[in-house]
């Protein structure tokens, strides 16, 4: 009897053990190592490198150069910024004066650190093709990740995927790598938020917050230290928790985007400024880069591509993430001024000159074109829509579904009778597939401008510019590295500003 008690204390005391050991990765010995290493195209001749570190940094500093034996340059910032809960430090350098699309090799000063290498940004202007990667909805893998329980031919059943991380949109993205220049990833990254999906996070919600961010930027980093990753807000970014008291409860730290902001908020470029001899154009261009609100709302241009990523958290009317809004209580702030985000698109987009950049292509999270069964965000069509169209978007990145779609170019409900041939509308798609613990959706009935659906495994879309005429868009397999879906968007591109 006695000692059956006492084998089910014990057992009971192991259990609450268990279940308050949120899995953070083990901390290196020399604080210094850098580890979630993630760059960004921070302007037409820059590139910025942010990593974590477990202890702050004085003056975080990045060698770099062409060879990877003389690292002749050297960038230095003041930025290493924490929050409470966190164990790391955010560091942020902004590497200036690059050749474009060139290889830079780079080496983050520390005393355990190894030399990476990157390729340049291309200038605006720069025709040659090349392609990029819409991953949304991505998540952790492992034990915090893509294992709860449900639907098991709709998710991931492996519970740790390590080392080889292979069924997953990361390992297809590690091993593509030299197939892409860059990444955006607009919103819903880690799934720090899911904690509680675990049962063994539950008496550790706190930590176990801060162990999946760990995890998550941990296993990114082998692809974000190679490839600018371009990151926007999703409202699993917001806060501890989605659900309204447990949102109330969140520690501080754990609220209003914190993460993000530590994360990204010196890494992300604002707007740039404009290399078209258009007076105009230039006007509304530095007006761009005065409202642009990185990491939020922010947009780039690389060789034929100008890509504007919208904030459709926060920021406009009835923003869903906001006090009230339809997230329910998330709670989080407006970042900007009452139509900062609504004047710096409309500025941005006006900016654009298509014999520089003949491609315009929009990223945010929460789509408004999306198969029955998943709901629109009707707030975000009825503020960024008419912008979109009016300025001639040709393609339009969103996620939060968590599926693949893709729709004819389209405007306010209509299809447009050009289809992909020259369309005034823009072509929008959902490339919410990625992963992430919360599991894959169901395709949803047909909306009627809806051509391609998928959600039998994980995926991600790859959008080649292939010229100044045609862009094509795929939908991937991660799995398999399988071609779902292709379609090539031909835009005549004839007019120097559009306005519509
Ligand atoms: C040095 O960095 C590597 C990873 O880059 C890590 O595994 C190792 O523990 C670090 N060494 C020390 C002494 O911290
Ligand atoms: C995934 O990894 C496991 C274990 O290493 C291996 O047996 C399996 O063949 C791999 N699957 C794929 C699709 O690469
Ligand atoms: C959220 O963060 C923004 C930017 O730092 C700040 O202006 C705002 O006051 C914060 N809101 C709350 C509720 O803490
Ligand atoms: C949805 O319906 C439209 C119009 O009937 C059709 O053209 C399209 O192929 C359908 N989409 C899918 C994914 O079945």
């Amino acid at each position: 009897m006695v000692d059956i008690l006492a084998s089910m204390k014990a057992l009971s005391l192991f259990a609450a053990c268990v279940l308050s050991t949120a899995s953070y990765p083990a901390i290196p010995s020399d604080k210094s190592t850098p580890v979630q290493q993630r760059l960004a195209v921070k302007g037409s001749n820059a590139v910025s490198v942010g990593w974590n570190t477990y202890q702050k940094l004085a003056q975080p500093c990045v060698e770099y150069g062409t060879s990877t034996t003389s690292l002749t340059s050297k960038q230095c910032s003041i930025s290493s910024v924490t929050y409470p809960t966190s164990r790391t430090y955010s560091n942020a350098v902004t590497l200036t004066g690059l050749t474009p699309a060139t290889t830079y090799y780079y080496k983050i000063v520390s005393t355990n650190s190894s030399v990476e290498h990157f390729l340049s940004p291309r200038v605006p202007g720069d025709n040659t093709p090349f392609s990029i990667n819409a991953i949304i909805d991505l998540g952790v893998y492992g034990a915090d990740g893509f294992t709860i329980q449900g639907d098991q031919t709709k998710r991931d059943i492996i519970p740790t995927i390590d080392p080889s991380l292979n069924h997953t949109t990361i390992d297809r993205l590690a091993r593509t790598v030299d197939d892409y220049e860059f990444i955006i990833h607009p919103g819903d990254l880690a799934y720090a938020d899911d904690w509680f999906e675990k049962p063994k996070n539950l008496l550790d919600g706190k930590n176990a917050y801060e162990a999946i961010l760990e995890q998550f930027y941990t296993q990114l980093a082998p692809i974000a230290g190679r490839k600018p990753y371009m990151a926007s807000p999703g409202n699993h970014e917001v806060a501890c928790q989605e659900i309204p008291v447990l949102t109330l409860a969140c520690p501080e730290g754990q609220k209003n985007f914190t993460d993000f902001m530590n994360r990204f908020g010196q890494t992300m470029p604002s707007s740039f400024a404009s290399t078209s001899a258009n007076q105009a154009a230039k006007v509304n261009a530095n007006k761009a880069a005065a409202l642009a609100k990185p990491p939020f709302w922010f947009s780039f241009e690389y060789g034929m591509v100008h890509v504007a990523m919208i904030d459709t958290e926060t920021d406009f009317a009835n923003a869903p993430d906001q006090p009230g809004g339809s997230s329910g209580h998330l709670n989080a702030s407006p970042f900007g001024t009452a139509n900062q985000q609504l004047d710096w698109l409309a500025a941005d987009l006006a900016s654009v000159d298509r014999t520089i950049t003949p491609w315009l292509i929009v990223g945010g999270h929460r789509p408004w074109y999306t198969t029955k069964g998943s709901s629109p965000c009707d707030s975000c069509q009825k503020a960024f829509e008419p912008l979109l169209y009016k300025y001639g978007v040709d393609l339009a990145i969103f996620g939060h579904v968590h599926n693949s779609q893709r729709f004819l170019p389209v405007n306010n409900g209509v299809a447009d009778p050009a289809k992909l041939n020259n369309p005034k509308a823009p072509m929008y798609i959902v490339a919410g597939g990625a992963g992430n613990i919360e599991g894959l959706s169901s395709v949803g009935g047909n909306y009627s401008t809806n051509v391609f659906a998928y959600a039998d495994d994980f995926s991600y879309a790859s959008v080649s510019f292939q010229s100044a005429n045609n862009l094509k868009v795929e939908f991937i397999r991660s799995s398999t590295g399988d071609v779902l879906d292709s379609s090539v968007l031909y835009k005549k591109h004839d007019q120097q500003f559009v306005v519509q």
